[in-house]
């Protein structure tokens, strides 16, 4: 897959994308990545990527000429598996299932790097597929988010991770859920319609030292008991994920994450319950 990124601070990347599993797979050569400087899409003297906003009004906004241009110059043609995304604090939520969706459907993704003040409307009207935010806050540029989303979809590009494995069974990744296990509790998809397949939190894990300043890792993980161990660690990741991100098991009854929190217990208080 094919990653562009289209930014007025294309140094800004050396980091997130030369290190650590995506900067790896991009020198093993499963992935490229190309970071795009907008201003080399601008036509004056002063290289001019923003102006002041029409009607007045605090900060600059970029300007469409050099982005449609970039787009433009940087694929010829448009298609299905190709995508442009802006980002915005505006934009509709970034999930895992869009990097799911990315990493399977597109041959090439481009991300917009938006900044704060905002983006000539247009651009969002007529050159994007597609306006995204990694979150609710705001962020100076879009730059971080764009770091974010390509190394969230990178990720699930096939020989990225070491093992394949190891994207299946973590936080996020669609669990079929043993019913028997559930204690009679049915659990809720994202949309709040019943469904075999859902999104939960990873199972606490453990390594060396079993005991650590009194603090032991559960018995059942010491034993070689797999079935057992499985039950444990749905079971937990179950209740990790109604402690932490309750929102994600039951989105409508949860008013705020910090009162579903309230009067749960902590796998620590679960740990020390065991016989
Ligand atoms: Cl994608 N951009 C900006 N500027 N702020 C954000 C964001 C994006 N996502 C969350 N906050």
């Amino acid at each position: 897959m094919i990653f562009h990124v289209l930014t007025i601070f294309p140094e800004f990347f050396r980091g997130p994308f030369e290190f650590g599993v995506v900067g790896q797979a991009v020198k093993a050569g499963l992935l490229e990545i190309k970071v795009h400087d907008l201003r080399h899409w601008t036509h004056d003297r002063h290289r001019t990527v923003d102006d002041r906003p029409f009607g007045g009004g605090e900060g600059m906004l970029l300007k469409p000429e050099p982005l449609f241009d970039a787009v433009e110059a940087i694929w010829p043609e448009r298609s299905e598996r190709k995508k442009v995304v802006l980002t915005s604090a505006r934009g509709r939520r970034f999930s895992q299932a869009d990097s799911r969706e990315w990493s399977k459907g597109l041959d090439e993704l481009l991300v917009i790097c938006g900044r704060y003040e905002g983006v000539d409307e247009r651009v969002a009207e007529h050159l994007v597929d597609d306006e995204v935010s990694i979150g609710d806050y705001v962020l100076s540029g879009g730059e971080l988010a764009a770091a974010v989303i390509v190394d969230s979809v990178a990720r699930l590009l096939p020989g990225v991770l070491g093992n394949d494995d190891s994207a299946r069974n973590e936080s996020y990744s669609v669990l079929d859920v043993e019913r028997e296990i559930l204690e009679n509790r049915r659990i809720r998809g994202r949309k709040g319609k019943e469904t075999e397949a859902v999104e939960l939190l990873d199972c606490p894990q453990y390594t060396r030292p079993a005991e650590y300043r009194g603090w032991k890792v559960p018995e059942v993980l010491l034993g070689g008991n797999h079935a057992e161990i499985r039950k444990w660690r749905l079971r937990a990741a179950i209740e990790t994920t109604n402690r932490l991100r309750p929102d994600l098991i039951r989105p409508d009854k949860v008013e705020t994450v910090d009162e579903a929190r309230a009067g749960t217990k902590t796998s620590q208080q679960e740990v020390d319950e065991q016989p």
